[in-house]
């Protein structure tokens, strides 16, 4: 694996001392290994996020995004390996009792409920409390204004945009500490990919850390904080967002197409 953070000159991490806790990330997803049947998806995937990041999951289709991000959320169970959470181990923990610890998915093809208005939506969103903390809620309609205009509407109505926004705003509703993004700007226009990206930032800029997971390589890396590149079920390459958005391996492997089209 091409570490971009290990160059030359870069600091030795220090030794463990015997009996203090290790430094600890906020997830710390060790070496998991996650099949489909006889299919393995991930072969030893390492990771980790810090608190207050943004990191960034990149790769081509069928690299193991959306199974890595499933297995954070608790949808599928690492055969092995180990995640750990604010210090305690979550793999094998299912999805619903990870929401209150604090993670939230908003898996990728917008789920929304569609014969719901956007108002519902959002009420479910914050199911796992006894009632919706309208604070959060005003917060999340100043983020998305275009939800506050449709707000009686049956999301199902919404264009893809208003969905995403819809997909996200749910999500927020429950209060997440860690939020994770699969592919939220998959097959929207450029400008609404745009607004979407903005709210990321404004999301993680109010002490969200998010785990985003983009075919939108350039733009995913310019705001990410960090990222890992992943290759059929390896992670192969990882490093701060700028760097990795400067390296040539990567300029020639995802971003061609949009640097030759931008
Ligand atoms: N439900 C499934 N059953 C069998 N194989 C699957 C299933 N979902 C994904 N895979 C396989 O796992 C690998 C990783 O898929 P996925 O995590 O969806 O990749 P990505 O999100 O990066 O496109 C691929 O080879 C894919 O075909
Ligand atoms: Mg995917």
């Amino acid at each position: 694996m091409t570490d971009l953070t290990k160059g030359p000159g870069s600091p030795e991490p220090l030794p463990a001392v015997d009996g203090a806790p290790a430094a600890s990330h906020m997830l710390d997803v060790d070496d998991i290994e996650v099949r489909y049947g006889a299919i393995r998806a991930l072969k030893g995937v390492s990771f980790h996020v810090d608190q207050g990041e943004i990191v960034a999951l990149l790769g081509a289709n069928g690299a193991g995004k959306t199974t890595t991000q499933k297995t954070v959320s608790g949808m599928m169970r690492p055969s092995l390996g180990s995640i750990t959470y604010e210090g305690q181990r979550i793999d094998g923990i299912p999805a619903h009792s990870l929401i209150n610890l604090g993670i939230c998915h908003v898996p990728e093809g917008r789920h929304v409920f569609p014969r719901m208005t956007v108002d519902e939506n959002l009420e479910m969103g914050a199911f796992r409390f006894k009632r919706q903390d309208m604070d959060v809620r005003a917060h999340v309609l100043d983020l998305f204004p275009r939800l506050q205009e449709r707000i009686k509407q049956q999301a199902g109505t919404l264009s893809g945009g208003e969905q995403q926004m819809l997909a996200i705003g749910r999500a927020l509703m429950g209060k997440p500490r860690l939020l994770l993004l699969d592919e939220p700007s998959m097959g929207l226009a450029p400008l609404i990919v745009a607004q979407i990206f903005d709210i990321i930032r404004q999301v993680n800029a109010d002490g969200v850390t998010v785990l985003l997971v983009e075919q939108n390589a350039a733009q995913a890396l310019a705001l990410a904080n960090r990222g890992y590149v992943l290759e059929t079920g390896e992670i192969v390459m990882s490093g701060a967002g700028k760097d990795l958005l400067a390296d040539d391996r990567i300029r020639a492997a995802y971003l061609g197409e949009e640097i030759a089209a931008s």
